[in-house]
């Protein structure tokens, strides 16, 4: 186990200094290995404000210099396991002080050995004093923008909660589920701990995994049997699969090869490819003689509002990430208009909490563009996510009732002439 720690240590760091994709990093680890990584990894990601300002201040009282700094990530595996994970507290100890001598020296080891049996010694008392916090102050900072205190506080509680899995179903399909809610917005919920390839309607090709916020830019399209859809940033398809289940002939666009096998690879599972087409472009550069009815934008961006499936999310995206993707999401959105015919749709989704790559992005949008408006939209279940513009901004605490929901922006537009 020593030496998986050690990998898991490095791998920890290079996630905060190198900027490598936790996804990126998951695969790297033997299959084996996977469930408790992941267990360990999500809980540190979800603790890490937590431990980082309440529980290591009272124990380092000088910061670590910098030809150390591995002794912070050490600390930060470490805590996550004493505090929140059932691990023999004496074997954890002994693991993380071998890793940080072997890293450091022998200073390291003995420093690493009396923060932790601190911790030990006052686990009970702090995890009663948790304060609930799980935002770092990056995070918070792009929240700022955006949101008032309490709004912010109403999120945060979601930060501390597991997600659960929402299923959208096919039109044909009757779901029959034990525990299953159905959502006011569609979606089919199930608790956080569902084993998604144990469920009969998915092994028979009857629904996939979808956040019940991302499964409502296409129900905002209403009627789509018959018409031409480009979808554009598609993989892995969840999208995808709601046009060309209800009808749809959908070209999917995407960067990224694999990402599109992986697409193809879903909908063939769903049996819906009758009507597919697929295409590798850089949306930037896409470039076909065709035009169509709808087009579905479902933007690269800061993903902020997945921080409760994906709490790394919490710690790593700053105010620079949402002004390069909205810069990015403004250029796709511009050059996609295109393709759309006349009185077309234009539906433009973000999993983002930031207005800037949202409600701004598409007023600034149908300013520039005057040949387009904004159809607001009045889907059944989302009218506490309606905006006066017409938009749909939905926050984590929107479906408090069911646990929450992912953050997520949908605006409707079409073009005039
Ligand atoms: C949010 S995911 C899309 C999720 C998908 N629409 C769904 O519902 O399953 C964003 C996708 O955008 C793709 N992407 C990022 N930048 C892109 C670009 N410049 N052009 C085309 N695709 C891009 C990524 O490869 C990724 O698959």
């Amino acid at each position: 186990m020593a030496t998986d720690r050690e990998n898991y240590v490095n791998l920890f760091k290079s996630i905060f200094k190198d900027s490598v994709s936790f996804s990126d990093i998951k695969k790297t680890v033997p299959e084996e290995e996977r469930s408790f990584f992941n267990m360990l990894f999500m809980s540190a990601f979800r603790q890490l404000t937590f431990i980082k300002t309440v529980v290591l201040p009272q124990f380092v009282k000088k910061k670590i210099p910098h030809k150390n700094e591995i002794l912070n990530f050490i600390l930060y595996l470490a805590t996550t396991e004493l505090l929140f994970l059932d691990k023999p507290d004496y074997a954890v100890i002994n693991s993380y002080v071998d890793i940080a001598k072997s890293k450091t020296d022998k200073f390291g080891g003995n420093f690493v050995n009396a923060v932790l049996r601190n911790i030990l010694r006052n686990r009970t008392l702090l995890l009663e004093k948790h304060n609930q916090k799980f935002f770092s102050a990056d995070f918070l900072k792009i929240l700022k923008q955006d949101y008032t205190p309490i709004e912010i506080e109403e999120m945060e509680h979601f930060a501390g909660i597991e997600a659960p899995l929402d299923l959208t179903f096919k039109y044909s399909a009757h779901p029959s589920i034990d525990n299953a809610i159905l959502l006011p917005t569609g979606s089919i919920r199930l608790p956080a701990n569902t084993k998604i390839t144990s469920l009969d309607d998915f092994q028979e090709g009857n629904c996939w995994a979808q956040d019940a916020a991302s499964a409502i830019p296409v129900r905002c399209l209403g009627e789509l049997k018959g018409k031409k859809v480009l979808d554009i940033c598609a993989a892995p398809g969840g999208k995808t699969a709601q046009l060309l289940d209800a009808g749809a002939t959908v070209t999917a666009v995407d960067i990224s090869e694999k990402r599109l096998v992986k697409l193809k690879e879903n909908i063939e599972r769903l049996g819906l490819s009758k009507n597919l087409n697929t295409l590798c472009y850089n949306a930037l550069d896409l470039d076909i003689n065709e035009k169509f009815d709808v087009i579905l934008l479902d933007a690269p961006c800061s993903a902020t509002g997945t921080f409760r499936r994906h709490p790394e999310i919490m710690n790593t995206k700053t105010i620079e990430d949402v002004k390069k993707q909205a810069d990015l999401q403004r250029k796709i959105l511009k050059h996609c208009a295109i393709f759309l015919k006349s009185n077309g749709l234009i539906v433009y989704a973000t999993c983002s909490l930031a207005k800037a790559e949202g409600e701004k992005q598409i007023k600034t949008f149908v300013k520039e563009c005057p040949d387009f408006c904004v159809v607001p939209i009045k889907l059944k279940g989302t009218e506490k996510m309606q905006t006066k513009e017409g938009f749909l901004r939905i926050l984590p605490q929107y479906l408090r009732e069911f646990s929450g929901i992912d953050g997520f922006f949908v605006a409707v537009l079409k073009r005039k002439i």
